[in-house]
């Protein structure tokens, strides 16, 4: 008798170490899973995999630390390095937001993506509340551009120069100060201040909603295929991948788009990664079991696509996402839960970025 106890209790000892092996295997953040992790296993295909960050709970939340750290490769700054921030009044610039997300890139081995010169959001009051001459502008955007970018020269491996120039509904620029004032030539132009300010960064148009074949990826296409043909230094597009579970993204199509801009001979990045589920249908575990299903999807376009190589999302956790902010409703958009925790969606990503 004593002796069945003994082996029980031996293998009872083998089977709560093989637990503790497993849980710690498992938990993002943990030194013991640096070779499981998202970022290392992206490494291994050759892609980078990143994330949009913001300096308050970089310095705040140490769990936002740990799993950034941990799980990326990659960062852009949400906010930090747009207009207002870093240009607040005509004559001042400030850096200070961004360089502390510099620093922890750098601390990390992280990757930086520059994030964005041109954009008809984020203008500072002192840019919109006045009116401007054509060749004012001008002088303004071309000196924001050789500042910021001259600042971080050396530094990004990428800038989203443009970012959302195209108008949503129609095949035409959107309605902005900058082609207001200045003409459609404001979108060459910032490329060109750009390449001369920091030849080694990679330059990229970003838009959301232009993912797929069809609709606004025409004018994206058609918009930047011009470009290039004028001698435009544009070396990627971003496609930003704000999705939902409601309306997936067709992965056909979007390999389509990916193909044909490969055939211009652009990179791809996907670059701000999310997707809502408040507007699907079912119980929370079946949206996130269907939000997972997309992110593997969309992950799985980007690996076989040989111009794809990057692959970010926009916010680390659940809890510092914009979209409950934005459209005032509680959501889980990203791979991390409010807490920090993988979700179905970080498993999925796990799993297809080991697959062969
Ligand atoms: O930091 C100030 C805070 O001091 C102040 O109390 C508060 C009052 O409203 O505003 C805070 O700034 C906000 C900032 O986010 C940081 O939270 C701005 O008002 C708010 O407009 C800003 O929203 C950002 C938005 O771009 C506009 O710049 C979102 O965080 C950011 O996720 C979103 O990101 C964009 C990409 O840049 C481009 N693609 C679409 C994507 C989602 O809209």
């Amino acid at each position: 008798m004593l002796r069945r106890f003994t082996i029980m209790g031996k293998f009872g000892v083998l089977v709560l170490l093989a637990l503790a092996v497993t849980l710690m295997l498992s938990l993002p953040g943990s030194t013991y899973t640096s070779k499981y992790s998202l970022r290392a296993l992206a490494q291994k295909r050759g892609i980078g995999f990143g994330t949009a960050v913001w300096v308050e709970p970089l310095s705040n939340d140490s769990r936002y630390r740990t799993v950034l750290a941990q799980e990326f490769n990659m960062v852009t700054p949400e906010n930090e390095m747009k207009f207002e921030p870093t240009h607040p009044e005509r004559d001042r610039y400030d850096f200070t937001a961004a360089d502390t997300l510099i620093d922890f890139a750098k601390t990390h081995n992280m990757q930086v993506r520059g994030h964005t010169l041109v954009w008809h959001e984020s203008l500072p009051d002192w840019l919109t509340e006045q009116t401007w001459t054509r060749e004012e502008l001008m002088s303004i955007l071309e000196q924001h551009i050789n500042t910021v970018v001259g600042h971080y020269r050396g530094q990004l491996v990428a800038w989203d120069v443009v970012n959302e120039a195209i108008a949503n509904n129609k095949n035409a620029l959107r309605d902005t100060i900058w082609l207001r004032t200045i003409g459609p030539e404001y979108i060459e132009k910032a490329f060109r201040w750009a390449y001369a300010a920091d030849p080694q960064a990679r330059l990229f148009y970003n838009d959301y909603g232009g993912e797929e074949v069809g609709g606004k990826s025409e004018a994206i296409y058609g918009m930047i295929k011009d470009l290039l043909q004028q001698g435009v230094p544009i070396h990627g597009v971003g496609l930003q991948m704000h999705v939902s579970i409601k309306n997936p993204p067709n992965p056909e199509k979007v390999a389509a788009n990916i193909k044909r801009l490969n055939d211009l001979g652009l990179e791809v990045q996907i670059t701000e990664m999310d997707v809502k589920t408040w507007d699907g249908r079912g119980t929370k575990q079946q949206r996130l079991v269907a939000q997972a299903r997309v992110y593997r999807n969309m992950m799985q376009v980007c690996l076989e696509a040989e111009n794809c190589k990057a692959f970010s999302l926009w916010g680390v956790s659940d809890r510092y996402s914009w979209i409950p902010r934005i459209f005032k409703k509680p959501d889980a958009p990203l791979i991390f839960d409010d807490a920090g925790r993988p979700k179905p969606a970080y498993n999925a990503l796990k799993e297809v970025l080991k697959r062969r």
